[in-house]
């Protein structure tokens, strides 16, 4: 469960007993509640078809309930139009490929808030500040499908960063980026949830869930398993075996070395190190 929070809190999104069936008859949503809060940052994850896209296309409306509700700022979402929700969620697609479609980078960039109806300034202020940090700046004439795709999905992240909405969702934003680049790019969505931004990632890698996420959410046949603080995750058994995930390599050394002291909460290398030291520095 998650703690009760503060009363100052904003809630950013609910879903109450979502279910979610495809034309096709495929149940990918079953029965989910859960609230997500203002200036999270939450990791999506869960096996193959578990419902991680299909749960994240419901926060900015692509997706409706065909059971429950789900509610977005103060808007219940069958009732608003999608761009309504763009400005509070902005949703980088899993297939980049299948959100660019302007004839430049800068065009791409510059469409959110040009659609928001923002000034010319406001516009050229916001697609400026997003090639910045996505570093597309000498790629803005380019039409954004010949680029890599690593590239290209810099250029996605970037058109929803123009858009400043509220919470931004990537979903497996590390495909077709090396170990670098996908930390070049925690580092820039750390620094956009520092800003109070609530980030949701879908993510396969365990490591990046242990160092940046603070809340994790595993899906399974479309069933919310768990939701639960990362560290409690990692570290108690337990949960680890209901939720079917594998724990990064530093948490089970942490865990294979608890019979020295070292604390079965250690998520990052840094504090491995520091469980280490401080054992080390007990022992003489
Ligand atoms: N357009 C669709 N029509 C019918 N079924 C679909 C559609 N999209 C997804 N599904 C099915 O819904 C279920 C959930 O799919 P979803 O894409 O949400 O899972 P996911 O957790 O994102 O998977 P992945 O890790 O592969 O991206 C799966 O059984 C999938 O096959
Ligand atoms: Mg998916």
């Amino acid at each position: 469960m998650i703690p009760k929070p503060s009363i100052d809190d904003e809630r950013l999104a609910a879903f109450r007993d979502v279910d979610f069936t495809y034309e096709d008859g495929t149940e990918a949503l079953r029965g989910i509640t859960l609230d997500i809060w203002k200036g999270e940052h939450i990791a999506l994850v869960g096996g193959n078809g578990s419902g991680k896209t299909t749960l994240a296309k419901h926060l900015n409306g692509l997706l409706t309930p065909t059971g429950g509700n789900v509610i977005v700022g103060e808007f219940d979402t069958c009732k608003e139009p999608v761009a309504r929700l763009a400005r509070t969620v902005g949703y980088v697609f899993q297939n980049p490929d299948h959100q660019l479609f302007c004839p430049t980078v800068t065009d791409e960039v510059q469409f959110g808030p040009r659609n928001f109806g923002l000034s010319d300034s406001e516009i050229a202020e916001k697609t400026d500040r997003a090639l910045e940090i996505m570093t597309l700046d000498h790629l803005k004439a380019e039409p954004p499908m010949s680029l890599s795709l690593g590239d290209r999905r810099r250029v996605s992240i970037a058109s929803v960063i123009a858009t400043d909405p509220e919470m931004i969702v990537l979903d497996e934003p590390f495909t077709g980026l090396d170990a670098k680049e996908a930390d070049e790019l925690m580092r820039v969505v750390n620094g956009i949830n520092r800003e109070g931004k609530t980030i949701i990632l879908i993510t396969h890698d365990m490591r990046v869930v242990a160092e940046h996420s603070e809340r994790v959410i595993v899906l399974a046949e479309g069933r919310l398993m768990l939701d639960c603080r990362t560290r409690k995750v990692f570290s108690e058994s337990s949960l680890l075996r209901d939720s079917g995930l594998t724990p990064p390599p530093v948490s089970q050394l942490a865990h294979r070395l608890g019979e020295y002291g070292v604390s079965p909460e250690t998520l990052t290398v840094d504090e491995l190190a520091e469980e280490i030291a401080r054992l080390m520095e007990g022992a003489k």
